[in-house]
């Protein structure tokens, strides 16, 4: 008849028993890949040429902001989801978080930071700030840049400035404060005075 402790120690090597096998059947994890290394990156921003020394995994958003010391363009989701992070990549609008800033050497990148001109806001901010289009404003710059861009956009598709065009053009950037009435007025406002 076996005592107490002996049965206790035979339970547990069964148990240990068992577990071994699970353990071991788990996936083996993928042996990290080693990241490239940096290289130069020559970047146009706001008019002005910045050489950096970047990894190739660096997304525009990172490069902008922890790279370059521009913060206005805001990292939301960092997946595409919010349009936080929207710049202007030659008069495009593009998430700078699902791109990398290799990709636009040569090109010309405008964020939140470079749409004021010679000291005065750009027609697009001063609606903002008159339409009193955000609250907290963490959503903002990527709504501006986003909302400059829809400009050319609509225009170029003959397309009408109707706030139902205008809402689906703007549909990628959220509005966690849920400023989006003022933010139609303010592109609505600018949009009538263009035309
Ligand atoms: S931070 Fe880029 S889309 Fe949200
Ligand atoms: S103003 Fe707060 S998220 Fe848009």
């Amino acid at each position: 008849m076996p005592d107490r402790r002996s049965f206790l120690q035979s339970a547990l090597a069964v148990v240990g028993a068992t577990q071994v096998p699970a353990a071991t059947g788990a996936p083996p994890l993928a042996p990290a890949t080693p990241a490239a290394p940096p290289r130069p990156v020559h970047l146009n921003i706001n008019g002005r040429d910045y050489s950096l020394s970047l990894e190739p995994r660096v997304t525009l958003l990172d490069a902008l902001r922890e790279h370059i010391g521009l913060a206005g363009t805001k990292k939301g989701c960092d997946r595409g989801q919010c349009g936080a992070c929207t710049v202007l990549v030659d008069g495009r609008r593009i998430n700078a978080c699902l791109t990398l800033a290799v990709m636009h050497e040569g090109q010309r990148i405008t964020t939140i930071e470079g749409l004021a001109q010679d000291g005065k806001l750009s027609p697009m901010q001063q609606a903002f700030l008159e339409q009193d289009a955000f609250q907290c404003g963490y959503c903002t710059p990527g709504q501006i840049c986003s909302a400059t861009a829809l400009l050319e956009e609509v225009r170029a598709d003959g397309a009408g400035f109707t706030d139902e065009e205008i809402r689906e053009r703007m549909s990628g950037n959220i509005c966690r404060c849920g400023a989006y009435p003022n933010i139609v007025a303010a592109i609505r406002q600018v949009a009538l005075r263009r035309s």
